[in-house]
């Protein structure tokens, strides 16, 4: 089992040869399993709204909804570092909504919030950290935009576009962001953001060179064998495995060998 991080780990990571894993966690049935893992960081990703309740983005997850799946994931990883996902506008509408979202989703039990983008809302970033609230920030392919990028699609390709991607995650280190999540950009954006910007990066469709990675859990394991973007590799055959067990089960039921007489009571 890996050692419960904390914030400033982030900075001392950042300078040593040791990655930063990071996968999504939204429940407490998953958080149990991962607390007992080496990972080192869980996220409670706002892309519960895709995988736990079937919308098609991240822009139905409200603060109700990320508050009720970050309070199940700190019962049963209490010894991870949790970072919650600040969802879809919260930080849009000024500063008072958004230190409301901000003190739910910490007092569910977030360690730290993520933030998507910082072009208008750096102040807000900005006020958070200084509240003492650690925030990582994420740029690239930040899927609460999807509608503006047309589709899930990889960004910041091109030199300009590259380079406003670096400033941008300058800014958000300036800001005080812990570290930061680059979501799909070409692997050379993901290296030159990487060694430039003074806190950690976490990828995700970045390449190898970020200082860290982050999979939502369902896809690494496998568990929707048609979802399969370039950047995910399948850790296990989720959905064999599950598909196997459930009617392996029902054709147990059905031929009356479970249960057996030492799985019933006297
Ligand atoms: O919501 C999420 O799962 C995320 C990760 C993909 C980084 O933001």
């Amino acid at each position: 089992m890996g050692k419960h991080l904390n914030v400033l780990d982030f900075a001392a990571l950042k300078n040593s040869d040791r990655k930063i894993s990071m996968v999504t966690c939204y429940d407490f049935w998953s958080a149990q399993l991962l607390d007992r893992s080496d990972v080192d960081c869980l996220l409670v990703g706002d892309s519960l709204a895709m995988v736990m309740h079937g919308f098609d983005s991240t822009v139905h997850a409200d603060i109700e909804l990320m508050a009720l799946h970050t309070r199940a994931v700190a019962r049963g990883a209490p010894h991870k570092f949790i970072v919650g996902d600040m969802p879809f506008l919260s930080v849009r509408k000024g500063l008072e909504p958004a230190m409301d979202a901000v003190q739910t989703l910490m007092q569910a039990g977030a360690g730290a919030v993520k933030i998507e983008g910082e072009s208008g809302h750096l102040d807000i970033i900005a006020h958070i950290v200084e509240s003492g609230v650690p925030v990582m920030g994420h740029l690239g392919l930040t899927p609460q935009a999807v509608h503006g990028f047309g589709g899930h699609r990889v960004q910041a390709r091109g030199e300009a576009a590259g380079r406003a991607l670096a400033e941008s995650a300058r800014r958000l280190a300036d800001a005080g962001c812990f570290a930061l999540v680059l979501e799909c950009v070409p692997a050379a954006v993901g290296r030159c953001v990487s060694a430039t910007v003074p806190i950690p990066t976490i990828g995700i469709g970045a390449g190898p060179h970020t200082d860290g990675q982050v999979l939502v859990l369902q896809d690494m394991l496998g568990t929707n064998p048609d979802f399969r973007p370039r950047f995910l590799r399948h850790y296990a055959d989720g959905f064999g495995t599950i598909q196997a067990a459930v009617n392996r089960f029902h054709a147990d039921v059905q031929e009356g060998s479970f249960p057996r007489r030492e799985e019933s009571y006297a």
